[in-house]
């Protein structure tokens, strides 16, 4: 008995191999070279003229058929000579899933953008190429000043109106002061693009989210506020902020604002060069002349404007301090911030 089943167990594991040499044998009596197939090319040369149109499609047919069939049932039987556990290697690892992560950029955009919806302001958005009213001439830039120029800034049409890349973001407020009701109040994040030679420090494409407030009796002492809430909420409860006097052509007045370095808590450090101040945006009281370019009466409203570079912001955030870094997209630098959402 023990015989007979170890006999009829070989049978069955013969039978895939028998059907297989079953297959082959049928494969070569009907298209081998002397198969039924074959033999009937042979005899369609004698088909009379008329009739070989029709003939010969249907065996080119024939043909097709039986040896796509063979073909198929090949397959079939191949397949079922594959032990299960070749076929499928369970125990081999999955493909590794890579976790995205967003880029600092954008975390510190998220960042400044949601500090500002808290205190109110909606977000405006408005294009990159733009021409000269948008990003100057509204802005109160004289014809004479140098970002007009080509070294400083990128033009892609010259003469009377030119077209360009803005160079900042407050060609959206011109914007949002042509279109809006008042009070505005609005930030505006985007991409801008100066005609810089890229270094550590300089990059021809950067980041920056500008704030805008136009209302009646808006007074400096509010955008002081509204600044120190800002660097509070970005850098901590105790950060101190400091205006020191600049120049802006579309603000008067205008300043350069200075959180106090939370990395030496003001005492002076490598970061902060020894002054205990970073430097973090620009601000001022809207010029009148910049409200009247955009149709608002400068008599009965006032306002407050501030800018700020988001790769700024990050490199404090971060202390990265090579801005190229931002841009190159080396995954191993992206995977250094662990901002997984
Ligand atoms: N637009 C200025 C810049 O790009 C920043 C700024 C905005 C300064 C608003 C003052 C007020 O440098």
């Amino acid at each position: 008995m023990r015989d007979k089943i170890e006999q009829l167990l070989a049978e069955v594991e013969q039978l895939a191999a028998r059907k297989e040499q079953e297959l082959e044998e049928i494969r070569v009596r009907l298209l081998g070279k002397k198969g039924s197939i074959t033999q009937l090319f042979d005899e369609f040369r004698d088909v009379l003229p008329e009739q070989k149109r029709e003939i010969g499609q249907v065996l080119n047919k024939l043909k097709v058929a039986a040896a796509a069939k063979i073909e198929e049932l090949k397959a079939v039987i191949e397949n079922s000579m594959e032990p299960a556990d070749s076929q499928y290697d369970l125990t081999k690892p999955g493909d590794k899933m890579e976790l995205g992560a967003r880029h600092p950029i954008s975390v510190t955009r998220a960042e400044i953008i949601s500090i500002f919806n808290k205190l109110g302001y909606a977000i405006a958005e408005g294009p990159e190429i733009e021409d000269d009213w948008h990003v100057f001439g509204a802005l109160n830039f004289p014809p004479e000043h140098p970002a007009r120029d080509m070294q400083d800034t990128f033009f892609i049409t010259t003469g009377e109106n030119p077209i360009l890349l803005r160079t900042h973001t407050s060609s959206v407020q011109v914007r949002a002061m042509e279109k809006m009701k008042l009070p505005i109040r609005v930030i505006c994040p985007g991409r801008v693009f100066r005609n810089e030679a890229i270094s550590a420090r300089a990059h021809c494409i950067f980041h920056q989210v500008e704030g805008l407030y136009i209302d009646k009796k808006v007074s400096f002492a509010d955008l002081k506020q509204a600044v120190l809430l800002f660097a509070r909420e970005m850098f901590g409860e105790n950060t101190e902020i400091r205006l020191r006097p600049s120049y802006f052509p579309f603000t008067e007045p205008s300043a350069e604002v200075d959180v106090s370095c939370n990395i030496c808590k003001g005492k002076g450090c490598n970061i902060c060069k020894g002054t205990g101040w970073l430097e973090i945006m620009g601000c001022g009281m809207v010029d009148p002349a910049v409200l009247e370019a955009s149709g608002i009466d400068s008599k009965e409203y006032s306002g407050f404007a501030f800018g700020m570079g988001v790769e700024r912001i990050a490199m404090l955030k971060w202390q990265v301090k090579d801005l190229r870094l931002y841009f190159e997209n080396d995954v191993r630098f992206l995977q250094e911030f662990d901002t997984v959402v």
